[in-house]
């Protein structure tokens, strides 16, 4: 396992472009497969997640083509349109967002048969939460304990259905979408609070029948898909971790370009800029899957807030970063309605405590979130990524933020998103 230390930086500056977002090119490929003819991605991220996808897609009969030249990260890929998946044994590493999608595009493909498995990660994952709306469409499915991986998934024929989801989720959501289009008849997904709209926008992009009615998802039927090309910008996700890292270390000044700024996406943004922070966009623009900008971020002082209800879906992946900010800020922060973290790549209101205490962090789990009390900063020490590309991470911006350095156990769990992270990290620091 890599132990990487990571000591107190002077400040942060610069700019670089963030790798490109995992959410968008998960589902760049996979539309990307039901469709038919060649489509282009452009950016598509290159991490280990995303590969996952890439040869899943490959493994049910699509055909990727890896552009060479710059900009990297161009594909082409040949679909098989959206009944023309073959029978697989699909390996989705430890990406929780394929297991969720792919089985939504599957299900409906009557007469195939598909084994979906993954690390030891993805194991502890539930799948329950599509099986159960995906049964109720008709669907025919096998779990260990009926609700872990490996998925057994038989093709059958699907109807629609209204399915109100129990918790805000874009991958519940977003594979309940791909099962409407193969579905007779409508399908209705009622969200309790927004997610991160990607899939409604991509899919709409492609051709197909999809239209938000109040808190109401509506998909119809497609009998073909036509993406043509996506480009994906950089990951805010990814980004957020400069985003902290600059407020945290005093003096610093970064900018970070072609960010996707999709609303669904910015609840870390606003967050900070209720402690205190000023976030200037530059450059901002309207791409495919939501708005694009550069971000501009200054380091300054901090105080506490409360972050609950509608925020907990916009910001879900940054909320470790939030707990990691609270740290240093003035007053008592309360995190609360995120059980969700419970159920990520790993516990993460454990494992962000776990990470935040042995730094010096003075934190509370609490069953659905986390209650942080500032003190000004953090010492320093050694924590363990779990295998957990956002605590790996997480760690490295406490690191160049503390008094003393911290050193990262596991850090190369940080590829499963974010490969270059520490050659990026390192380019900014001065001094
Ligand atoms: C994702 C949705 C979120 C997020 C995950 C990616 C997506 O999960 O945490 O990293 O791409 O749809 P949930 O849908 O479980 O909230």
């Amino acid at each position: 396992m890599s132990c990487t230390r990571f000591a107190p930086a002077a400040s942060l500056r610069g700019s670089l472009r963030p790798p490109s977002d995992k959410s968008i090119s998960h589902r760049a490929a996979l539309i990307a497969a039901m469709g038919e003819g060649e489509t282009h991605i452009g950016l598509y991220l290159d991490a280990a997640d995303t590969h996952s996808t890439l040869a899943a897609v490959e493994g049910l009969g699509a055909r990727v083509e890896r552009l060479k030249g710059s900009p990297a990260g161009g594909l082409l890929i040949q679909g098989v349109g959206l009944r023309g998946a073959r029978a697989a044994t699909i390996d989705v590493g430890n990406a929780g967002t394929l297991l969720r999608l792919l089985p939504g595009w599957l299900a409906g493909q009557d007469g195939g048969s598909w084994t979906l498995d993954g690390d030891e990660s993805i194991r502890r994952r539930p799948v329950d939460r599509i099986a159960v709306p995906l049964r109720q469409m008709g669907a025919d499915l096998s779990a260990r304990e009926d609700r872990l991986p490996p998925l057994g998934i038989q093709g059958a024929e699907l109807h629609g259905i209204e399915y109100e989801l129990p918790v805000a989720s874009a991958q519940v959501k977003s594979c309940l979408l791909f099962a409407g289009l193969l579905a007779e008849g409508e399908t209705r997904v009622v969200e309790p609070l927004p997610s991160r709209d990607h899939t409604e926008r991509m899919l709409a992009a492609a051709g197909a029948s999809i239209e938000r009615d109040g808190k109401t998802v509506v998909v119809r039927p497609a009998e073909r898909l036509e993406p043509g090309s996506f480009v994906v910008p950089a990951d805010i996700s990814s980004a957020a971790f400069f985003v902290v890292a600059a407020v945290l270390v005093a003096g610093s000044d970064v900018i970070l370009r072609q960010v996707g700024v999709n609303p669904t996406r910015t609840g870390l943004l606003t967050i900070l800029e209720r402690m205190g922070v000023k976030i200037e966009r530059e450059e901002e623009m309207e791409g495919g899957s939501g708005a694009i900008a550069d971000l501009r971020i200054r380091s300054a002082p901090l105080q506490a807030t409360e972050v609950g209800g509608a925020e907990i879906p916009l910001a879900i992946d940054e909320l470790p970063l939030v707990a990691l900010a609270a740290c240093f800020a003035e007053g008592t922060t309360v995190i609360r309605d995120a059980e969700e973290l419970r159920r990520k790549e790993s516990d993460r209101i454990e494992t962000v405590t776990a990470a935040l205490r042995a730094l010096g962090g003075v934190v509370h789990p609490t069953a659905d979130g986390m209650v942080i009390e500032g003190t000004g900063g953090l010492v320093g020490g050694t924590i363990e990524s779990q295998g957990d590309h956002r605590i790996a991470m997480l760690g490295a911006v406490a690191g160049v933020a503390s008094r003393e350095g911290v050193e990262v156990v596991g850090m190369d769990a940080a590829a499963v998103s974010y490969p270059g992270f520490e050659r990026d990290l390192c380019s900014l620091q001065v001094g």
